[in-house]
């Protein structure tokens, strides 16, 4: 338990057990289930935490009210790493009276089969603990359909689901002020590409809301507290939202032999030598996905390339691509290239990809049967010379 205020607490975990989040990303540095209370005439809680951790939860809320009854538990949003201990609270405080809107109210008969104490409220709908006052601001589709954030106006706090969170569990620090954030900021990329990015327009739609509150502390369900200076995460879920791509590449490439790597390096030079110092080279077969997806995110400028594997995409590449159009991928100029040996329809494929995204694909592709010659060094220079000149 760590007191945030005399009377709001963070009663989260650390999860540094399990291996792939979502049984899919890896989180080698674990990951925090944020969940708070608030102490007051009535006591609130404000979402819980993955089930594993129920015991570590439940005794963290008896160390701070003893015998005291839980009134309300709020539900901001029941992904089940945050909802996992709602049957442990309702069997711990049969009076607790369940806190959601009108859909979470489904989720939670069927995930959980709970039906009685559901207190449903509305957008902008209030619900008073004595000297704190909760406020409810419904943000669909961030990322789940139930999803919204609890907004406390006596100590302008708002509680704000995953939106503003990120992988890494808290090494100490809780607090916006107590890390270096840079870690944090690369794995708050990497959350924001893989988990929330497909919604992006619903997050310009929070962020506008959000606008007409005054925010001082941003307690998400994932990483750190922002209360020194949450502006600063608020303009960074403002221009992933955007996706405003900084100045940059990324090649992404799979080769089963080293041809289609050796354009890739190729372009990594050509790109050097235009003057370009960020350049992230990845292959795909190695490092997985969700690191390539965040930098992609982060930057404007992406070229994929595959060699053709029985007439289709090398398949680590397929999965990125297909990640990349899943998250509804825009704002991005690309090239594709790659190579084959004999039916070649993996670069094909590449450029049909760009046009399901709506996004810009640049000349020339490179497409080389057997090993590349020495006009792909040309084609390489021209394709990066064209791609250099749409940055900022
Ligand atoms: Fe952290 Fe969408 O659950």
């Amino acid at each position: 338990m760590i007191a945030m205020t005399d009377s709001i607490y963070w009663v989260g975990v650390n999860d540094r057990e399990t291996h792939l989040f979502e049984s899919m990303l890896p989180i080698p540095q674990g990951v925090s289930y944020n969940a708070y209370m608030i102490v007051d005439e009535k006591v609130a809680l404000i979402d819980t935490v993955k089930a594993d951790y129920n015991d570590t939860y439940l005794d963290k809320i008896k160390s701070v009210i003893g015998n005291r009854d839980v009134d309300y538990l709020v539900i901001n949003h029941i992904e089940p790493d945050h909802s996992g201990c709602i049957k442990s609270v309702v069997e711990a405080y049969p009076d607790v009276k369940i806190v959601g809107n009108k859909k979470t109210a489904n989720f939670l008969e069927g995930f959980y089969g709970v039906t009685e104490n559901v207190l449903i409220v509305k957008e902008s709908e209030t619900l008073n603990l004595g000297k704190h006052e909760l406020t409810f601001f419904m943000t669909p589709m961030l990322h789940w359909p139930e999803t919204m954030m609890t907004y406390e106006g006596s100590n302008k706090t708002l509680f704000s689901g995953d939106a503003f969170g990120g992988f890494g569990a808290l090494n100490g620090g809780v607090f916006d002020n107590e890390v270096n954030f840079s870690f944090y900021e690369d794995e708050m990329r990497r959350y924001y590409a893989n988990i929330v990015g497909r919604y992006s327009d619903m997050v310009q739609r929070a962020l506008n809301k959000l606008s007409n509150i005054e925010v001082q502390t941003i307690c998400s369900t994932h990483g750190i507290v922002w209360r020194d200076n949450p502006k600063q995460v608020i303009d960074l879920y403002d221009k992933w939202s955007k996706q405003e791509g900084e100045d940059g590449v990324v090649i992404a490439y799979g080769s089963m032999y080293g041809n289609t790597k050796a354009i890739a390096e190729q372009l990594a030079r050509a790109f050097a030598e235009l003057g370009i110092k960020d350049i992230k080279v990845y292959d795909a077969a190695r490092t997985h996905m969700s690191y390539i997806l965040s930098d992609i995110w982060r930057y404007n400028t992406v070229l994929l390339g595959s060699s053709t594997y029985n007439s289709k995409m090398f398949p680590p590449m397929e999965s990125l691509l297909s990640k990349m159009e899943n998250s509804k991928l825009k704002n991005k100029n690309i090239g594709v290239f790659g190579t084959y040996s004999w039916s070649g329809e993996s670069v094909d494929l590449l450029q049909k990809l760009t046009e399901q995204c709506k996004i810009q694909l640049f000349e020339p592709t490179i497409k080389n049967i057997f090993a590349p010659g020495s006009e792909t060094v040309d084609n390489c220079k021209a394709l990066a010379k064209n791609l250099v000149a749409a940055m900022k």
